[in-house]
Order: C-alpha cells, then structure tokens, then sequence
C-alpha cells in the first residue's frame, strides 16, 4: 500500500481553507491529500470531523530551575503528555540564561533537561538575562545559526530584566541575524513601588498581586518596548497581552507600519483579577500570573483582537506551579505575601479546547483563523513553518480530529502534574478525539499513548511571518 495511514473522510481546516479530503501519510509525513485516496496500512475513519493542525504551543515553561525552594512540576514528559491529550503536537519551552551563566550552558542545560523525556517535537526559545559582550557577540550569533532563531527578554522580573539599553543591545543582534525577540512588557519600578506600598498597608493576600500591576504598568512598558524595536528597526513580538491599553499601543505601532507582534493567552479570555480572590482567601494564587487577568470588559477587547488580525498567535504561558506545596504557589506549604507567590498558571493541556469551544463554536472566530493563530503563525514566528503548523503535502502529519460535544473541565482529567487548573468547572464543546503526532496516535480521546522520548527536538530556521526585508 502506498500509505501507512489514511485519515479518511476528514473536514481539513487550515488557516486559509476548509475542505473535505483523505489525508495520506507515509514517514510520519503528509504525502497526498484528496477525495479517495488508496489503502493504507492503517485507517483512521474521521467521518467527517474537523481535522486541523497540531497545535504549536510557542510559550510554555518546562522544568526551569527557579529560585529555591519554588519548582516546576511538569518537566518534559508530563509537560508534553499534558499538550499532546489537548491537542498541541510541538512545543517552545524556554532555554533560560541565569546571570552570570553563559547562554551555551544554559541550552545546553535544557538538552539534559529534555532529551529523551518529551512525547511531541520541541524546540527551545532561549531566555537572554545577561547580555554580556560575549553573549552578544559570539554566543547569541553562532546560536541563532544553530536553529535557536527567537528569544525573550524582559522589563521586569529582578533576576531577569534587561534596561533600555540592554534591551537595544540584543535587539540589535535579532535585527542583524534575523531573530524574533520577545518582549515581556511590564514596567519593573512601577510595580515594585506599588508593591512596597500595599505591603506598608498590610495587603498581601494574592488580590493584591493585580494591584501592584495594573494596566498602566503593562501600558508604559509595551509603548516603550516598541519605540526601543522601533529605533533599532527590528520586528517584535510583544508576549502574553492582557487588555485594552496594552492593545491600544500595539494598533499605534501598526498603524504607523511597524511589524509590532503580538500574543495573548487563554487566562484574559477567561478569567478576571477577581479569580485571584474578592477577599484575602489564599486560593487566589492559583491565578497569579503577569500581567494579571483584567475584568469582562478587557475580555472583549482581546476577543476583538483575536477575530481582526491584532493577535498573532495564542499560547498558553504554562507555568506549572502546584498549589498545595511541592514548592509551588505555597511554598513549603506556607501562605507567603503575593510577592512570593511564583508567577504563572499551568494551561498547556486546555489552551486548544478553550479557543476552539468559545472562539470557533461560541461564533467569535472562525474556524481558520483558530488554526491560524493556534499553529500556523506559531510555526511561522519560529521558523517552524511549513513543517509544522499547517495540513500540507510534505508537512509533518501532526493532526487533531476534534469531537463536539459538551464537557466540564476537571483537573482529575487533565495530564500535567500540576494538582489544579484555573479552569475547574469550565464548559466546553469540543476536545480532541484523536491527536496524531508524525502519524502516530499519541491521544485517542481516552488514552494516552504515546512513548517518552518519541518527541524529537527541532532546529528553528528564521520566522516567516513576512520576508525579510532586505537592507544594504
Ligand atoms: O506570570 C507569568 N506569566 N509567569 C510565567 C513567566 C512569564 O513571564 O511568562
Ligand atoms: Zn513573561
Ligand atoms: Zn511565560
Ligand atoms: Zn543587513
């Protein structure tokens, strides 16, 4: 037979078109797509099921060492058990510089922490947090060659952030290699000022995190993050938007022809600053994150970026703190000031069915630009595409077939390692029936079954969300 396998009778969606089509498969890759298709090895009968593309889950945070005693739960194998059951088939982690540590270490580092653990393809964005001269001048370079092409820097964070002329410095470096930076824009002397202040007053419960950082922090940061991308000439991608004013910038900057990216996140679709509590109570923690979910009307504002075009891609910012103790949101079981709580909510699993259930089937998106913004611009960003993220003879047979259907969201059904998920009795319509890893089923809408180490690490060529622009 000509294929190992035939997804038959499938309702193919890609970010451009939707159309019926077998799709055959041979080493793990797309070879034939169309009405008919001969025999496979295996047949997979969709019946007329919506089929996209594996989701490309481009910021998620996989075993990073944090500052003691804080960990990550989910390493590389639950971490990407958790995507793979939820639909997502490649993953960016992140390859984080301490200071004082050379980025070489740091990646190579990252290999030990993943090589052999992961069930889906990966590839590392590295985290640069001490640019040195060597960094920037041999390090960051020979990196990006080697298929580390994007990076994340950040305004705030103590033991992260980067100052304005930092911040040229490396983007300076994207703009010369054709890197993709990524900006986490929060003012950082803002919010520590506001947070001295609340804890002077004695308000450190968890609600108080969104206190300390509201709109204008993120506002200022992101306006900043794009005149310094804007002096260098460089493109950026400004992470994990949580409203209106940040949005506000972002319109600024393309309606004057800047290539200013931007990503959002489930979290300010779906929850509020009132999910981090409407009075002391600790639960709150378990949706702390930066920037902090905003209210309803913020919400829209970010649906409304979705459906025209201001979001580029949608990732989940996973971030697997548990919240009873292994040292996370309580670490050493104790309820700590909201300055302790470590940042990040996990999301890996139910980025994909939250965006599918409200966005496509709640009539807010449609159905090819969910594929667009959950796989194909990703790929493209990264330097992944046309491999990954789209449905296309030669790309990688990475696929979802989705089942319609109404559930309820339970962490006892999810397959991270975190002991909670912010969505606890969430509705949805629709999840995975079946995800498909390079032709291989490693979710069959009950079972995971996948082997560890199957997921193979992936060298990223430079993004192509639009050509280069060529310069003499
Ligand atoms: O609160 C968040 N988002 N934590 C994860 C790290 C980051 O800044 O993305
Ligand atoms: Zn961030
Ligand atoms: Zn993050
Ligand atoms: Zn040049």
């Amino acid at each position: 037979t000509p294929f190992d396998l035939v997804v038959r009778n499938a309702l193919v969606a890609t970010a451009a078109d939707t159309f019926p089509a077998d799709i055959g498969i041979r080493g793990g890759r797309i070879v034939q797509l169309g009405e008919g298709l001969g025999a496979g090895a295996k047949e997979i009968d969709a019946a007329g099921r919506v089929v996209t593309p594996g989701g490309v889950d481009a910021h998620c945070h996989l075993d990073q060492p944090m500052e003691p005693p804080v960990r990550m739960a989910d390493g590389f194998d639950s971490g990407t058990r958790s995507a793979a059951c939820g639909g997502t088939t490649t993953v960016i982690p992140f390859a984080a510089q301490a200071k004082g540590q050379s980025l070489r270490a740091a990646v190579l580092d990252y290999h030990s922490r993943s090589e052999g653990r992961a069930h889906v393809d990966y590839a590392f964005h590295l985290i640069v947090s001490d640019p040195t001269p060597t960094v920037l001048k041999e390090e960051l370079p020979s990196l990006i060659a080697e298929g580390y092409t994007s990076f994340k820097i950040y305004m705030t964070y103590d033991d992260l952030k980067l100052d304005d002329g930092q911040v040229l410095d490396v983007l300076d470096i994207a703009r010369e290699h054709g890197a993709m930076a990524m900006i986490h824009a929060e003012n950082a002397d803002c919010i520590e000022w506001l947070t001295k202040r609340l804890e002077a007053a004695g308000r450190t419960a968890p609600r108080y995190h969104a206190h300390a950082r509201p709109m204008l922090v993120e506002r200022e940061a992101t306006h900043r993050a794009i005149a310094l991308s804007q002096l260098v000439d460089v493109p950026i991608l400004i992470v994990h938007v949580s409203g209106r004013e940040a949005v506000e910038q972002i319109r600024w900057a393309r309606g004057h022809g800047l290539q200013v990216y931007a990503e959002t996140c489930p979290q300010y679709l779906f929850l509020t600053a009132e999910d981090l509590g409407i009075d002391d109570s600790y639960h709150g923690a378990k949706c702390v994150c930066s920037p902090p979910p905003r209210d309803k009307a913020n919400q829209e504002v970010i649906w409304d970026g979705l459906a025209d075009g201001l979001f580029t891609v949608f990732s989940s910012d996973h971030a697997p703190f548990k919240f009873d103790s292994p040292e996370g949101k309580k670490p050493e079981g104790k309820e700590v000031p909201f300055r302790h709580i470590p940042n990040g909510i996990p999301g890996i699993e139910t980025r994909m069915p939250l965006l599918y259930s409200e966005g496509v089937l709640g009539g807010r998106i449609s159905l090819n630009k969910f594929v667009e913004l959950t796989a194909t611009n990703p790929a493209k960003a990264y330097g992944l595409h046309p491999r990954k993220g789209t449905i296309a003879v030669g790309a990688d047979a990475d696929l979802v077939i989705w089942q319609e259907g109404e559930r309820t969201i339970r962490n006892a059904d999810l397959h991270h390692d975190v002991d909670y998920t912010p969505y606890e009795g969430q509705r949805v319509k629709a999840w995975p029936a079946m995800t498909l890893s390079r032709g291989d089923v490693i979710w069959d809408g009950t079972n995971f079954t996948s082997k560890t180490g199957r997921g193979k690490f992936l060298r990223c060529g430079v993004p192509t969300l639009q050509p280069r622009r060529r310069h003499g």
